[in-house]
């Protein structure tokens, strides 16, 4: 039997309106910092998001998680409350932070750590892709 840890990773995908806006600064400043993700009247992304969950597969069913599971979990937390939506405004979990892919990925880290431990597994490993070019990792912790 192995005690190995393997590493998997799913991918979850939704699209997702924002705006890059700092209230305490002048309009010129954002546009200045935040190019094109200051347009006032919003944009969006197509953000892939990619979960590597680290565990020890069970000899039943030589799994260390279920991907059945794993995708149920990022449908609830992370799909259903954001795919279509704007991060500024319908997402109450994002109220009061900029919508970075900093903040988003910190703040789906929070979501869904415990429900993936609660299954066996532990998160690993976040990767969130904004556009082709442009990518936040994280990995917990500060
Ligand atoms: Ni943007």
């Amino acid at each position: 039997m192995s005690n190995k840890i393997i590493y998997i990773t799913r991918r979850a995908r939704f699209n997702a309106a924002h705006k890059l806006w700092n209230e305490d600064w002048s309009s010129e400043k954002n546009h200045e910092v935040f190019g094109k993700c200051a347009n006032e009247n919003w944009h969006g992304h197509n953000f892939d998001l990619y979960v590597t969950v680290k565990g020890t597969p069970v000899p039943e069913t030589g799994y260390s998680m279920n991907f059945n599971a794993l995708k149920a979990i990022l449908k609830e937390y992370v799909e259903d409350p954001i795919d279509h939506k704007n991060l500024n405004l319908d997402v109450p979990w994002m109220k009061g932070q900029l919508t970075t892919m900093e903040n988003l990925i910190v703040a789906i880290w929070d979501r869904i750590k415990e429900p993936i431990k609660a299954s066996g597994c532990e998160l690993h490993a976040l990767k969130l892709c904004e556009s082709e070019n442009n990518f936040a990792e994280y990995f917990g912790g500060e």
